[in-house]
């Protein structure tokens, strides 16, 4: 396989598709409302009473945990007279009450009593009438559905089944046992950028030797196959070997100090010593730096448990890298796999950015299934995140002020960049854009 993506044609991208706010209106008409999403995970809403809010594009979508353990997703809205009914994130939820004229719904969302009316006898009787008036002042509900440790969401009445949507991916994936993992905290990014911006950033390796060079010493990112599916898209990224950009200038010393900076948390090496990991382990006669490095992350994964004793290398150190459409990012390696995730904003001009970032623990450790704290990062935090993904922040506002300049009607995508082009094709599919935002043959 060439890396060359079957069906790919789109190469030129309209800008207005990223700046026009008649676009994003397109997009928080058609999108948001009618596609699955990643809401939050399971670990958000483990027990009956947790509930957790999704905000996108204006919708506020409640999951909650019923008391029957059933998971559920309304529209965040009292059908009185929409209110929104609960902000964030809790547990202990009994019922859903309403703080404007405290109307109560139960956990099933069905209307449960109108206070202070509910005293009167006419009104209580038409509190528990499901088929009359009460019927129809029921939360609305939204569609709700998990997949690897993810809830995910979708508002239309005619939601396909999340399974259909996903097209192959659970079966795929189903090696890394992502519903094993967790994770410690959702961090949100405030960026001035389109969302679509973050998404293009995080699918294509072609910038790495512009924006990441450091990478180059660990990365192939040149023979890095993409695959694209109906709506959703892969690359694979062999790890533990330079790149061909780098052929032959790569020490081994140069590979294992660079590979602990960046990924040696899969070896197990303390953050704290991951900037000074000593001199590289001995190479046994016969064998490469990849090979060693396979052998301790694969002594590593060993200590969390049996899932991975039967893996090749090329799943234990490569990068599986999945674009969900439309604003997910999932970036899987054995024991280790991380989602960025890109919400609009007010504007055409700025997104969030969320990242999360899942670990493989041993079932009992006490640990293993924490409630994600939800973060939103100031500047200095941001500082904190590592070179990799500061690199990236730096550059994608400049993009954006980029795609303003009134000289510049499209961009132009490279082959290597061909899952760009497939997220733009999937959007026409669901906005049915007019003509002059519509994607143009080449
Ligand atoms: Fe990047």
């Amino acid at each position: 396989m060439d890396g060359a993506p079957t069906g790919h044609r789109t190469t030129r991208i309209p800008t207005a598709r990223y700046t026009l706010p008649a676009w994003k209106a397109l997009e928080d008409e058609r999108l948001w409302p009618r596609v699955w999403q990643i809401a939050c995970t399971v670990d958000c809403v483990p027990a009956p009473g947790d509930y957790f809010e999704y905000e996108i594009a204006g919708l506020s979508i409640l999951v909650v945990r019923g008391d029957d353990g059933a998971l559920r997703a309304f529209q965040n809205v009292c059908p009185h007279r929409a209110n929104l009914l609960l902000r964030g994130q809790g547990s202990g939820l009994e019922r859903i009450r309403c703080a404007y004229h405290h109307w109560c719904f139960d956990l099933r969302g069905r209307l449960q009593s109108i206070s202070p009316e509910d005293a009167r006898p006419e009104a209580s009787a038409r509190a528990s009438d499901r088929t009359g008036a009460a019927g129809r002042l029921a939360l609305v509900p939204v569609a709700v559905d998990v997949w690897g440790g993810f809830v995910f969401v979708n508002p239309s009445p005619d939601a396909e089944p999340l399974a259909t949507y996903l097209e192959g991916l659970p079966q795929e994936l189903e090696w890394v046992g992502m519903e094993e993992f967790s994770c410690d905290a959702f961090m949100t990014v405030p960026l001035a950028c389109n969302w679509k911006v973050v998404v293009d950033a995080f699918v294509e390796t072609y910038h790495l030797h512009a924006v990441h060079p450091q990478m180059l010493a660990i990365a192939d990112d040149v023979n890095t196959p993409i695959t694209l599916y109906d709506k959703h898209s892969r690359f694979v990224q062999p790890y533990g070997v330079p790149s061909p950009r780098r052929r032959g200038s790569v020490s081994n010393q140069e590979l294992w100090e660079a590979f602990a900076a960046n990924l040696g948390h899969r070896m197990g090496i303390p953050f704290a010593d991951q900037g000074a990991p000593g001199p590289h382990p001995e190479i046994p006669e016969g064998l490469s730096m990849r090979d060693v490095l396979v052998a301790r992350i694969r002594e590593h994964l060993g200590e969390m448990g049996a899932r991975y004793a039967d893996l090749d290398d090329h799943h234990v150190i490569d990068d599986f890298h999945y674009h969900l459409f439309p604003n997910a990012v999932v970036n899987v390696f054995a024991g280790w796999f991380g989602l960025i995730r890109a919400r609009p904003g007010a504007t055409p001009d700025d997104c969030l950015l969320d990242m999360w970032n899942f670990d493989l623990r041993p079932a009992e450790r006490a640990d293993a299934h924490p409630r994600p704290a939800v973060l939103t990062l100031g500047p200095d935090e941001i500082r904190a995140l590592g070179p990799v993904l500061l690199q990236d922040l730096d550059l994608m506002p400049q993009v954006q002020r980029g795609l303003r300049q009134p000289g510049l009607g499209h961009f132009q995508l490279t082959r290597s960049e061909a899952r760009i082009g497939r997220m733009h094709e999937i959007l026409d599919r669901y906005l049915d854009p007019p003509a002059p935002l519509r994607l143009a043959p080449d």
